[in-house]
């Protein structure tokens, strides 16, 4: 990837005074995962101590018995935030990739996280649905349009965006690298 971020100078680490937890919410294939990763190694290069929370991948490791009813988001997305929250006491910073498509349930998260005296950073990850639709790499919009995926976000299912996000990313727009470039410097803002 161009534009690296160096790794561990002693000139250029970070080191936080504070925590922060960067939130990604957007639909699915809205690049929520890929921008986490990077940002994950970027933050972990500048001597953060970083904890990736991949809404997928929690599901599969640990999301026994979740499904995709309001009730299960909300649970699902619940531990995240309390997982976020932990996480902050020691200066942490989490990274978080997940739909959690309710606005009430991500404030939820923010104002546990913020109770610790740390700094939340939602990022709106907003790509138009037609392009979503069209790319579908995973084939589930498809599936979904057929009626074969029930409550699918954003084509059966209601996806509440952020009305007031630290960050807006479009990545049908933005390269990875210049959205990483933003967070990084948004993250560095929010845990001096
Ligand atoms: S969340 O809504 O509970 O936050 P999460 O981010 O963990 O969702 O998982 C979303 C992923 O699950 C999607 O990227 C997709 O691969 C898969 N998925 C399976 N069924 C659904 C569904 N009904 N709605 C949305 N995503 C689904």
């Amino acid at each position: 990837m161009k534009g690296n971020i160096p790794s561990r100078d002693p000139e250029t680490a970070h080191r936080p005074v504070r925590g922060a937890t960067v939130w990604l919410t957007g639909l699915s294939g809205s690049g929520k995962s890929t921008l986490a990763a990077h940002l994950a190694r970027a933050l972990r290069g500048l001597g953060c101590a970083t904890e990736l929370l991949d809404g997928d991948q929690i599901r599969a490791a640990a999301g026994a018995g979740l499904g995709f009813g309001r009730a299960d988001r909300d649970t699902h997305v619940r531990r995240i935030g309390a997982r976020c929250a932990d996480l902050m006491a020691g200066q942490g910073i989490a990274i978080v990739a997940a739909i959690s498509p309710y606005r009430a349930t991500r404030d939820e998260c923010r104002a546990l996280v913020e109770s610790r005296g740390a700094g939340f950073i939602e990022v709106a990850m907003q790509c138009p649905l037609p392009v979503l639709i069209r790319r579908d790499p995973k084939g589930l919009y498809k599936k979904a349009l057929a009626g074969e995926i029930k409550n699918f976000t954003g084509i059966s299912d209601p996806y509440e965006p952020p009305i007031f996000p630290e960050a807006t990313v479009d990545i049908s727009i933005e390269s990875v690298d210049s959205a990483l470039r933003r967070l990084v410097q948004i993250v560095r803002v929010k845990t001096t």
